[in-house]
């Protein structure tokens, strides 16, 4: 159930590799500023560059269908489909009907999204314009100007500089022997003696171009390590320092006993003072935090702890569906809760996050929700076995299942 993170090792190397072969320094973010905005604001939530969404990969969309197709499709998908036009009819079909909005934009507008899909699908390299998570990973390292990676690449080519320089110095050197035995100064036999012999093997190009690669992999790899968790590690100061780590991981109080509502609902709810009055109107009473939950037991207040992971209200999502119906253990989007001190937002809680898990999950046939809901087992299994269905074939990417 690991969905797949924007930091994979795979996408590190291969950005790496891509940097390598083009011979350029990862300066991301160097998209027309009015494109990208345009397309992180209106298109991401659907289109990935490299990876398909709600809809499909955009990544050289722009060369496989000309400049005018493309604008009128922008502009009014729909009615290119009505027009009878077969590909779009068979996309349209191929992404089971989801219509695309409309966009009524000037071609300039449309061009500079365009190029920047261009631009993102030549240059994998640079994190793609997903989730508001990548996005804002790539804003921060485009403004910072001078990233890690950065620094690594001007050692790459300080270290090339070097090479040069020592070849031509070898060069020289070889020179200043082959007119010395011409002068008849060094006799073939002293000249073997005294010359080094090493000579450039295979090997050595080899072994100098994967550590080149290595640094390369290593910059990158820092680079974005140093930004994951921009959007996501949200971590307020609470009111009274309730500590994860000492509740649920040293004193292995089940998350359920506190977040009650996982049991049944939507929400998992925070617990009201009365639960840890349980424990506290007895254990360590005279701690000043714990002063703090007796004084709000006293007064009748509730403690105003700040809220962490909060979905925007167009949004639905349900803890009991989650947890008791699909079996996901909590850890699998909140991280490890039972190792924090304080809490922070472990995933990203974007709209791409939970799809993408629906696209991978496969349906449990065993669970009985499913077979309440989808009926028919024998054919359901059929299928299940065949095609290897998943949450998404089931209609986990309808729109409506995820928004009011
Ligand atoms: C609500 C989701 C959604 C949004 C938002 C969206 N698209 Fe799409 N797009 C789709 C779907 C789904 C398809 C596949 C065709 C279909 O079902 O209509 C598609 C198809 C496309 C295609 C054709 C791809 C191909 O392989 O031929 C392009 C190009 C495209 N979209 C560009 C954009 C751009 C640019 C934006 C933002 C201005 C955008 N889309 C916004 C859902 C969306
Ligand atoms: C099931 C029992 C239990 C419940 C319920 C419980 N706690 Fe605790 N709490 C403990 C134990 C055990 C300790 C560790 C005491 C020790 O270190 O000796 C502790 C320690 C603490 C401490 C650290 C105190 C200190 O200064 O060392 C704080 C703060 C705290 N709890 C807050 C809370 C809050 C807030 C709640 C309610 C949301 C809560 N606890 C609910 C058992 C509980
Ligand atoms: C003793 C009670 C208690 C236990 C046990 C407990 N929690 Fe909590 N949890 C709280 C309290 C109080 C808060 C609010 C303060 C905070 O964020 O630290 C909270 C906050 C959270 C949040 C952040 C909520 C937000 O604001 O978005 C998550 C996620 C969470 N808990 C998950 C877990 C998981 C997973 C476990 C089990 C591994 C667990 N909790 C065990 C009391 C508890
Ligand atoms: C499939 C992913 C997923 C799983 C599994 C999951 N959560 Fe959540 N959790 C979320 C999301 C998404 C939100 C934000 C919900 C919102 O804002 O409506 C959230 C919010 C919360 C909150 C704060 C808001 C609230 O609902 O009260 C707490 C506390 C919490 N989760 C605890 C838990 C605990 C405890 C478990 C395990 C028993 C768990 N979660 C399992 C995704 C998950
Ligand atoms: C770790 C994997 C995972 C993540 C992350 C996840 N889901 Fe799910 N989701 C599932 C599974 C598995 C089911 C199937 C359980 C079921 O059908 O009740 C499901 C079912 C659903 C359903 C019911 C679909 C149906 O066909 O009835 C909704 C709605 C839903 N998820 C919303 C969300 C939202 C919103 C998010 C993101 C905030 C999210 N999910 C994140 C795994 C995930
Ligand atoms: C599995 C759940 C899920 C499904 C299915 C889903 N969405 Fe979303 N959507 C979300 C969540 C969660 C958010 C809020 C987080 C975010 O903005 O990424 C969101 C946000 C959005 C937004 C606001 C985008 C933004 O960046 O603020 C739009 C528009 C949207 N969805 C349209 C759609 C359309 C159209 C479909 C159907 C093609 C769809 N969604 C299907 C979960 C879902």
């Amino acid at each position: 159930m690991n969905q797949k993170q924007g930091f994979s090792l795979r996408r590190i190397l291969f950005s790496a590799a891509t940097l390598v072969l083009l011979g350029m320094s990862p300066m991301v973010g160097t998209a027309q500023p009015d494109g990208a905005a345009l397309f992180n604001n209106n298109c991401a939530a659907c289109h990935k560059i490299d990876q398909d969404l709600v809809g499909p990969a955009l990544g050289g969309v722009t060369d496989r269908l000309d400049e005018a197709y493309l604008i009128k499709w922008i502009r009014n998908s729909q009615a290119v489909v009505a027009s009878g036009d077969q590909y779009a009819v068979d996309l349209y079909n191929k992404w089971n009907k989801v219509a695309m909005p409309a966009y009524d934009w000037t071609d300039e507008e449309i061009k500079s999204v365009l190029a920047y899909i261009k631009e993102q699908g030549t240059a994998t390299a640079s994190v793609a314009a997903g989730s508001p998570g990548e996005q804002a990973l790539a804003a921060v390292e485009a403004e910072e100007g001078f990233p890690m990676s950065q620094v690594l690449w001007i050692v790459v080519f300080l270290i090339a500089a070097v090479i040069f320089f020592l070849a031509q110095q070898r060069k020289k050197l070889n020179e200043a022997y082959e007119e010395k035995v011409a002068s008849g100064e060094l006799n073939e036999e002293q000249l073997k003696e005294i010359k080094p012999s090493f000579k450039i093997k295979p090997i050595h190009a080899i072994g100098g171009g994967l550590t080149f690669f290595l640094i390369g992999a290593i910059g990158w790899g820092i680079d974005v390590a140093q930004h994951v968790g921009i959007q996501q590690g949200y971590q307020p100061a609470q009111p009274i320092a309730f500590s994860h780590e000492l509740h649920a991981g040293t004193h292995e109080i089940a998350c359920s006993y506190c977040h009650t509502g996982v049991e049944r609902g939507k929400s998992a709810t925070i617990p009201a003072v009365n639960v840890c009055m349980n424990c506290h109107n007895q254990i360590k009473k005279d701690a000043p935090e714990i002063k703090k939950i007796h004084a709000a037991w006293e007064n009748n207040q509730p403690i105003e702890w700040i809220r962490i992971h909060n979905l925007p209200d167009l949004a639905y999502f349900n803890h009991y569906q989650h947890y008791k119906v699909a079996g996901i253990e909590c850890q699998t989007c909140h991280g490890p809760i039972q190792e924090m001190p304080e809490v922070y937002q472990h995933s990203e809680l974007t709209m791409g996050w939970c799809i993408n898990c629906h696209r991978e999950t496969k349906v449990d046939l065993d669970n009985g929700y499913y077979q309440a809901v989808h009926g028919n087992k024998e054919s359901f299994q059929k299928a299940l076995k065949e095609k290897g269905l998943t949450i998404a074939n089931l209609g986990g990417i309808e729109c409506s299942k995820c928004h009011y």
